[in-house]
């Protein structure tokens, strides 16, 4: 079994991402920690709440960072998610949720410490307490499994600039301290998940005959679709954070890179990540000082579309 934290901006993917998890036999959730980034911090910890309620068992739900470390908030993509995070759709918000007293970067470190060499953590939002849980407790990142993150582009262009993703560009200083952290990293990001996109009639379909998790994620999914096709001209919608949560338990799915990513942290091309391959000479100094991440570069899309339907067709 997988025994995984997920850190997540809930966010129409990240819903679909968290379903996944809670209804994928080989994985124990252990909780969600909540971050800032597709809506406020305060508002994807209510949704955390409301997601829990969807699942086979409960889980805790501890909040996280309200703003970035060091740079300005940018504002809340609500084109993209909707002010509610959820496609505006009305939410049935479960009146008896409380958060895990805890702050999410202690959660994560407690959980970590409890069982040494066994946590997956996966953050599908802004890299803010990952990077505060890392302050809290260096030791982390000898005891984690492996921190499969969703979050950048190496090979192709961003998706909020053309050098930036949006989960690296929310937190530009809190990515950087991340993934020079030297701990093992796999990076999902948008040279893999920008070309795996479900179209809509196959979401729809797969969410046919789950009334209550298939009825809720077919409806926020609308929305999201709505705007791949009026930006991107897609049929469908790209599938982000729950392809992170594949990857871990189908990495065969993915082909890969070892090498260094670091974070650019101002300028134009703020939030990008540039890569350095291993075994790579650069007579540039800063380059060939770790190997820590695995990036994804390549990937069986339909595999992973499958993979999914799958998930959500089990699901009541
Ligand atoms: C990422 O940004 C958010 O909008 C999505 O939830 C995903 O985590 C994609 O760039
Ligand atoms: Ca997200």
């Amino acid at each position: 079994k997988h025994t995984m934290i997920i850190d997540t901006d809930p966010g129409v993917d990240d819903a679909l991402a968290l379903m996944l998890a809670a209804y994928s036999p080989e994985i124990e959730l252990l909780g969600l920690t909540t971050i800032f980034g597709n809506v406020s911090v305060e508002q994807a910890t209510k949704n955390a709440g409301f997601l829990v309620s969807l699942m086979p068992k409960s889980v805790p739900v501890a909040q996280g960072a309200a703003t970035p470390l060091v740079n300005d908030l940018h504002p809340y993509p609500d084109f993209v998610h909707g002010k509610n995070g959820f496609g505006d759709i009305a939410v049935a918000y479960p009146a008896d949720f409380k958060p895990d007293p805890r702050s999410a970067a202690q959660f994560i470190v407690d959980q970590i410490n409890a069982r040494p060499g066994e946590v997956t953590l996966v953050p599908v939002g802004p890299l803010t307490n990952i990077a505060l849980a890392l302050h809290l407790d260096p030791s982390i990142k000898t005891k984690v499994k492996q921190v499969v993150i969703m979050g950048g582009a190496v090979y192709r262009g961003g998706n909020v600039s053309p050098a930036a993703e949006a989960n690296i560009w929310n937190d530009v200083h809190a990515a950087q301290v991340v993934f020079a952290a030297d701990w093992p990293i796999v990076m999902v990001g948008l040279d893999v998940t920008h070309q795996t996109v479900m179209p809509e009639a196959r979401m729809n379909a797969a969410c046919a005959n789950s009334p209550k998790v298939g009825a809720f994620l077919a409806k926020i999914c609308e929305f999201y679709a709505n705007f791949y096709r009026n930006t991107a001209g897609f049929d469908g919608f790209c599938v982000h954070d729950p392809a992170t949560v594949v990857q871990v338990l189908r990495p065969d799915l993915f082909g890969t890179q070892r090498g260094q990513i670091e974070v650019v942290t101002e300028g134009l091309a703020l939030g990008k990540t540039l890569f350095g391959p291993a075994g790579f000479m650069y007579a540039e100094p800063g380059w060939g000082k770790r190997t820590n991440v695995e990036v994804c570069t390549t990937v069986d899309s339909e595999g992973v579309l499958k993979f999914i339907e799958d998930v959500i067709k089990t699901a009541p």
